[in-house]
C-alpha cells in the first residue's frame, strides 16, 4: 500500500473546520491591517534561497527539496515565504505603483527536517511582509498583529520574545568578541557549534546541547554591543509594545535561523507544545531587497505555523467548533420517484441550504438514521401517498413535529425551514 511521506500529513474532512476558522481569523485581522494577500508558485530557483536565506544556515545547507528539472535547472520547494515575497516585489516593480507594500500569505512549505510533535516536512504558515519603511512602528505592528492572531484564537500560554541583532557593521564586530570569548573554550562545545564558530557564530546560543549552554551562559551578549540608532529604533519599539501592554520579554540569545535579519527580531512561544513551541517567528530585513537584485528597501515580517498552532488549541482545549448540522435531509419513499425527489433537493440548495438526498436505496429507517447521523434539522419525506396530493411531510428533527408542505412551492418550504 502506498503511504503517505513521512512527515507530511492529510487535512481530513473532520479538520478542515478548524483550518477555515483559522485561516478566516487570519484574513479577518490582516484586512484590519490593511494586509493585501500575495500569492506565489510553491517552487523557485534554488538560488533565491541561497542567496536569501544564507548558505550556511539550516535550511539551505540541510533541509532544502532540490531538485533538477528536464531544462537542468535547479529548483526548491520554497522552505519560508519571504525570498520569494521579496522576489516578487523585486520582479514586479511594487515599489513603483506605491511606497509601502503591506502583504499577507497563506501557503506551504518545506523543509526536510526530522519529523516530531509540531514538526512537518510539508507545513502550513501564514504571515505578513511589509517592504518600504524603516519605521519602528512597523516592527511594533507586526509584532501586534501576531500576538493579536495567535490570542484571539483563544491561546493562552503564550511568551513574547523580542531581541534586536542592530546592524552588520555593529554585529560584525560583536562576532569578533564573541570568537575571542570562545577561544580555547572549543573543546567544551559539541560538534555542531564547533563547526558554527566559522560559518554562523550567533547560533550557538540557539544549541540544546548542555554544555554549549553552560559555555554560552557568560558569553557577552549583542544586544549590548549595538550601534545608538539600532539602540534607539529598538527602544521606540518597546515603547509602542509598552503602552499597548504587549507582555513580552527582551531575549539578547533570540538569534533566529534566517540570515537575513537586521534590527528587530521576535518569536511567539507556546508553554503547550513541547518541544516544537515556537509558534511565530520574524524581524526585520533592510538589506534583503537590495541583497537580491532590488533597490535599499527596508523590510519585516513574521510567519506562522499552523499546525503548531492547531496543536497548541487542542492541548489547550480551545478552538472547539459547535456540531456540524444540515438543514434537509430528504428522505426518499418511492424508488421510482428518484428524479422527483433529486429536483427538489436541487431546488432548495439553489437558496443556499444543506441538502443530503439519500443515494443508497436505504429503508426510511436507515434514512432516518443517517439523518440524525448528519444531525439534519429537518427530514422531508418524499413520495407515499402526499404526493399524489403534490405535497410531502417536513419533521422538524429536534421538536419530533411534521407538517404538510406543498412540494411545488419551494420557497414556502425555505421560509418554514429559515424560521
Ligand atoms: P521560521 O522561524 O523559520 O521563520 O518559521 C516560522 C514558523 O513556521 C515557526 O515559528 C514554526 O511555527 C513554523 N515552522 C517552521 N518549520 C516548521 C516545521 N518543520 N514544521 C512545522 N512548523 C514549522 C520563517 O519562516 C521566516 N520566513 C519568518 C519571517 C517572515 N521573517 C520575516 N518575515
Amino acid at each position: 500500500m502506498i503511504k503517505a511521506i513521512t512527515g507530511t500529513k492529510d487535512t481530513l474532512p473532520s479538520e478542515i473546520n478548524k483550518w477555515y476558522l483559522l485561516e478566516n481569523l487570519v484574513k479577518k485581522i490582516f484586512s484590519c491591517y490593511n494586509y493585501k494577500e500575495i500569492r506565489t508558485p510553491v517552487f523557485e530557483e534554488t538560488a533565491l534561497f541561497c542567496r536569501g536565506i544564507g548558505t550556511s544556515t539550516d535550511i539551505v545547507s540541510k533541509e532544502m527539496y532540490t531538485f533538477i528539472d528536464r531544462r537542468e535547472t535547479s529548483l526548491t520547494l520554497k522552505p519560508e515565504m519571504t525570498a520569494s515575497v521579496v522576489r516578487s516585489f523585486i520582479e514586479n516593480a511594487m515599489d513603483k505603483k506605491q511606497s509601502l507594500n503591506k502583504l499577507f500569505y497563506i501557503s506551504p512549505m518545506f523543509r526536510q527536517e526530522r519529523p516530531q510533535a509540531g514538526r512537518f516536512r510539508q507545513f502550513h504558515q501564514f504571515g505578513a511582509e511589509a517592504l518600504g519603511s524603516n519605521d519602528p512602528l512597523l516592527d511594533a505592528e507586526m509584532i501586534i498583529m501576531a500576538y493579536n492572531i495567535i490570542s484571539n484564537i483563544g491561546l493562552k500560554n503564550l511568551e513574547v520574545k523580542i531581541n534586536s541583532l542592530g546592524v552588520p557593521e555593529s554585529r560584525e564586530k560583536y562576532k569578533t568578541e564573541l570568537r575571542k570569548f570562545l577561544a580555547g573554550k572549543e573543546a567544551g562545545l559539541s560538534e555542531d557549534s564547533k563547526k558554527r564558530i566559522d560559518t554562523n557564530i550567533l547560533r550557538i546560543f540557539d544549541s540544546k546541547d548542555e554544555n554549549d549552554q553552560k559555555i554560552m551562559a557568560d558569553a557577552p551578549l549583542l544586544i549590548n554591543h549595538l550601534d545608538d540608532e539600532s539602540i534607539a529604533h529598538f527602544e521606540k519599539v518597546k515603547k509602542v509594545l509598552d503602552s499597548l501592554k504587549i507582555p513580552y520579554t527582551v531575549d539578547p540569545k533570540l538569534v533566529r535561523g534566517l540570515d537575513y535579519y537586521t534590527n528587530t527580531t521576535f518569536e511567539i512561544i507556546s508553554g503547550s507544545v513541547g518541544s516544537q513551541s515556537a509558534l511565530c517567528g520574524g524581524g526585520r530585513y533592510n538589506l534583503l531587497v537590495e541583497q537580491l537584485g532590488g533597490g535599499a528597501i527596508p523590510g519585516i515580517g513574521f510567519a506562522a505555523g499552523i499546525e503548531r498552532i492547531l496543536l497548541a488549541c487542542e492541548n489547550e482545549n480551545v478552538l472547539n467548533l459547535p456540531e456540524e448540522k444540515i438543514d434537509v435531509y430528504v428522505v426518499r419513499l418511492d424508488k421510482e420517484l428518484d428524479a422527483e425527489a433529486y429536483l427538489l433537493a436541487e431546488s432548495l440548495r439553489k437558496e443556499n441550504l444543506q441538502v443530503e438526498v439519500d443515494y443508497l436505496l436505504r429503508s426510511v429507517k436507515a434514512q432516518m438514521r443517517e439523518a440524525n447521523r448528519l444531525n439534519a434539522k429537518y427530514a422531508l419525506f418524499f413520495g407515499g401517498e402526499e404526493y399524489s396530493s403534490g405535497e410531502a411531510v417536513l419533521k422538524n428533527m429536534s421538536e419530533g413535529t411534521e407538517e404538510k408542505i406543498n412540494i411545488k412551492d419551494s420557497l414556502s418550504i425555505i421560509s418554514k425551514i429559515q424560521r
